[in-house]
């Protein structure tokens, strides 16, 4: 590959072209290969072009579109409401777990949910010399002003009854010299609101700056604005989730394990992402193999509510931990989950990713509080599956059926040799060589059959 000027300025074809140049310039290479390459990303294309451009505006040096599979869980009843729940995951077996425990669930009064809150922080973060009480006095004296300055961005924002909340300065200067933080507190309503908030940001951020040098005198003037930014840690923009049954109620999850049993081994599996952080880490993946697959789905950002969850799995506790909780009180096994979800229904990608508008309309076009309590739920589901699943029978049956057919596909077995591999392997281990071998095996015998067919009846007496 050599380095290139201007790549961004090529049309998506130039951009293609000058791909395979580079492509066929490299050894390992060969013309062929480099033209399938060209062919491949042309062919995943959108044949409609309006809809194409806008897959293409999403971001930069676009050439191709990357597919994942859009599934749906259905019968997830979340606060007496039933819910068919998009889900974007290349995984197998998360959306069949989360649909198989949403049924479960669905029987024993489905998903109860909370709100706890919506505010999301946004921070001006700045460095400033003089004498603290100082600045302490002044912020006190000016935080009106600067709040009043956001007033042009805010207007919309406050008639749909959100805005900005409050402002707080916090002084860090016995941590980092000079350093001082404004941390400004913010309603979105139904958007994420990141443009909203940062906008809000840079307008006080200047003011300030306006406001320190009106104000002081002398080398007290000099105040660094160093960045202004939202924060995706939203510990004040959190959902509860629960699903609660009687123990009794538990007795035919799995043969061979009694209600009781089941409940207490889970709980102790739980325990252990309280005191383990290998286990949690993984306990608490589980949890987003779920979250992420619908927030993909609606068109939200997965990598700040991934960030979050991990910085909330580790507050106040000064350890990361598992997100969910079970207690089992008088007789009632209880799962629950509290989660910061930062979700918007509208702007964004919501409104222009047409699938992602799409999952929005199959999901009701419900209110942002209402998908979080749609995503947490999810999310609950996912883990109760996996974690039930590690605790009886093991994780492995259910993913290498999964598996399974992910290697015939791939594979290109046809319907009967899918059928006829996975009754050979219902009592054995699954592996890649495995299935190949037999299918190959399958396969030659198939051949040798039909020349034995061919020859005895070129051999047969007319
Ligand atoms: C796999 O994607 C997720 C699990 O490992 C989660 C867990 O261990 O709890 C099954």
């Amino acid at each position: 590959m050599n380095s290139v000027k201007g790549f961004s300025k090529l049309t998506k074809v130039e951009k293609i072209n000058w791909l395979a140049e580079q492509l066929n310039m490299d050894v390992d290479y060969d013309t062929k290969k480099a033209e399938e390459i060209k062919n491949s990303l042309m062919s995943y294309w959108h044949e409609n072009s309006k809809i194409q451009n806008v897959f293409d505006e999403f971001s930069e040096n676009t050439i191709s579109n990357y597919y994942l599979p859009y599934g749906i869980a259905p019968n997830f009843l979340i606060d007496g409401k039933f819910y068919s729940i998009p889900m974007v995951i290349e995984e197998s077996s998360v959306v069949a777990a989360a649909s198989k425990a949403a049924k479960f669930w669905s029987q024993r009064g489905g998903f109860k949910t909370e709100i706890l809150g919506t505010e999301k922080t946004g921070q001006v973060h700045f460095f400033w010399y003089g004498i603290p009480k100082l600045m302490e006095e002044f912020v006190a004296e000016v935080s009106n002003d600067l709040i009043k300055s956001t007033e042009k961005i805010t207007f919309n924002m406050e008639k749909r009854g959100g805005g900005l909340r409050g402002l707080e300065l916090v002084n860090l200067t016995n941590k980092l010299e000079g350093y001082y933080q404004l941390n400004l507190r913010f309603d979105t309503c139904d958007a994420m609101g990141a443009n909203f908030i940062n906008s809000c940001l840079e307008t006080v951020g200047r003011e300030l700056k306006e406001k320190v040098e009106l104000k002081f005198n002398g080398p007290d003037k000099e105040i660094e604005i160093n960045m202004c930014i939202l924060s995706n840690y939203t510990p004040d923009c959190v959902v509860k989730v629960s699903i609660d049954c009687s123990i009794e109620d538990l007795n035919d999850i799995e043969p061979g394990i009694s209600g009781e049993e089941f409940a207490h081994k889970f709980k102790r599996a739980v325990d252990i992402t309280k005191i383990d952080t290998f286990r949690a880490t993984t306990h608490n993946k589980g949890i987003f193999n779920g979250i992420d697959s619908v927030v993909l789905a609606t068109g939200n950002d997965f990598r700040a509510i991934e960030a979050c969850g991990h910085a909330y799995a580790c507050n106040d506790k000064g350890s990361y931990q598992g997100l969910s909780e079970v207690q089992i009180i008088r007789g009632r096994f209880i799962f629950s989950m509290k989660i910061p979800l930062a979700l918007g229904t509208v702007g964004g990608l919501t409104n222009l990713h047409p699938l992602a508008k799409l999952s929005l309309d199959i999901l009701g076009n419900p209110s942002a509080k209402e998908l979080m309590s749609i995503v947490a739920s999810v999310g609950l589901a996912q883990n109760f599956a996996a974690v039930k699943s590690l605790t009886t029978t093991g994780i492995q049956k259910g993913h290498m059926k999964m598996h399974l057919l992910n290697i015939l596909n791939n594979l290109n077995a046809n319907k009967s040799e899918i059928e006829k591999v996975k009754d050979y392997f219902k009592d054995k281990i699954v592996s890649f060589n495995a299935v190949r071998d037999c299918l190959d095996s399958m396969r030659s015998k198939s051949t040798k059959a039909v020349i034995k067919d061919h020859i005895s009846i070129n051999n047969s007496p007319e």
